[in-house]
């Protein structure tokens, strides 16, 4: 069995799907501080432990009631500003959770572990596409965070032989083609349903952060990758472990940029929406092109990204959006 944690929040809840179709058993431990509980119940039907990758107790308990042999752990606080104005609550969830999770683990003799580690902790790129190797500068405290835990998950595996993979993603996007799953924070930060809220008219205008940046438009770029793509990994990084495969690190991306601009432009097309725009001035921190190398993950994974296409990451979260938020609701003026 395996114990995705943050199984009810978005990337978790793909993964748990993947982890369905390839045959697991799962188990979702999530203390619904972001994630929803009809997704698991309902959506997924897998069983759904309510409660926090920082309670000892309880997770000796699972670890001791059910047969477990692996960890998924998506469960963190993933809001970069919000980590800048209070540090404290992502430490002690991401990086003090995380450790409390892992020594239960250890306890518990369970030595497999998939981690959701960011691009983020790259910072400012020197390079692009960014690989593996490049050199490390994380510009908020969620992204130290998770460079943390990467370093815990080094000392352990020296330590305690636990194994993991560290999967660096880029911008997750996108929603399920079966439209039964997708993305829905709360609040939201993310471009792509930023965007589609400004199509349904649940979002007056989409702001533009920025036009004077050194790329073609003016726009930052980044990489969207597929969030089905994401979980796909997650179930051949599971897989790698299982079958006996060194702790390693792997960027997920799909090499591809595309500008703010561009997102805006393909979501009309795909939406036939009118996308109202308000250009801001930059916000600080923001790198103007991020785009990862996943070469690492395809020769060694044998992973590849199915849905590549912009248009296609779109279309599956409209799809999504419109029935998760209603599409007749007019647009404010
Ligand atoms: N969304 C992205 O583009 C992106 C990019 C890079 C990395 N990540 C990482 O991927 C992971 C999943 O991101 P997401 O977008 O699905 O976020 P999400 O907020 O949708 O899911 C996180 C889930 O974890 C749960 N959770 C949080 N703290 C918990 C705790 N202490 N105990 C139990 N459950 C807890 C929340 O209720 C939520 O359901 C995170 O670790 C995030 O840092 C996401």
């Amino acid at each position: 069995m395996i114990l995705v944690t943050g199984g009810a929040g978005y990337i978790g809840s793909h993964a748990v799907m993947e982890l369905q179709r390839a045959g697991y058993e799962v188990m979702v431990l999530d203390n619904l501080s972001y994630g929803h509980r009809e997704i698991v119940e309902e959506v997924l039907q897998v069983k759904l432990v309510v409660g926090d990758i920082s309670d000892r107790a309880l997770l000796d308990q699972l670890f001791s009631t059910y047969p477990i042999t692996a960890v998924m752990h998506f469960a963190a606080y993933i809001a970069v500003g919000e980590s800048v104005t209070d540090p404290a609550k992502y430490y002690r969830n991401n990086v003090t959770g995380t450790l409390t999770l892992l020594e239960a683990m250890i306890a518990a003799s369970v030595k497999q572990f998939v981690f959701s580690s960011t691009c983020a902790l790259y910072g400012i790129p020197k390079f692009v596409p960014i690989t593996e190797e490049h050199p490390q500068d994380p510009i908020s405290p969620y992204a130290t965070t998770k460079q943390t835990v990467e370093h815990i998950l080094s000392d352990f595996d020296v330590a305690y032989g636990l194994k993991s993979v560290r999967f660096r993603y880029f911008n997750a996007a996108g929603a399920h083609p079966n439209g039964q799953l997708g993305e829905d924070h709360a609040p939201e930060t993310h471009l792509i349903p930023l965007v589609l809220m400004a199509a349904l008219g649940k979002l007056p205008a989409i702001q533009i952060l920025g036009t004077d940046y050194p790329t073609p438009d003016g726009t930052c770029v980044r990489d969207y990758i597929h969030v089905s793509d994401l979980a796909q990994a997650h179930v051949q990084g599971l897989q790698y472990l299982e079958n006996g495969g060194a702790s390693d690190v792997f960027n997920l991306g799909n090499g591809l940029g595309f500008s703010v601009r561009e997102v805006i432009e393909a979501a009309r097309e795909v939406t036939g929406r009118e996308i109202p725009v308000v250009e801001r001035d930059r916000r600080p921190g923001d790198p103007p092109v991020l785009v990862g190398s996943s070469d690492k993950a395809s020769n060694v994974l044998g992973w590849k990204p199915e849905y590549a296409d912009l248009k296609q990451i779109l279309t599956h979260a409209w799809q999504w959006h419109q029935q998760r938020h209603g599409q007749h609701t007019p647009v404010p003026q």
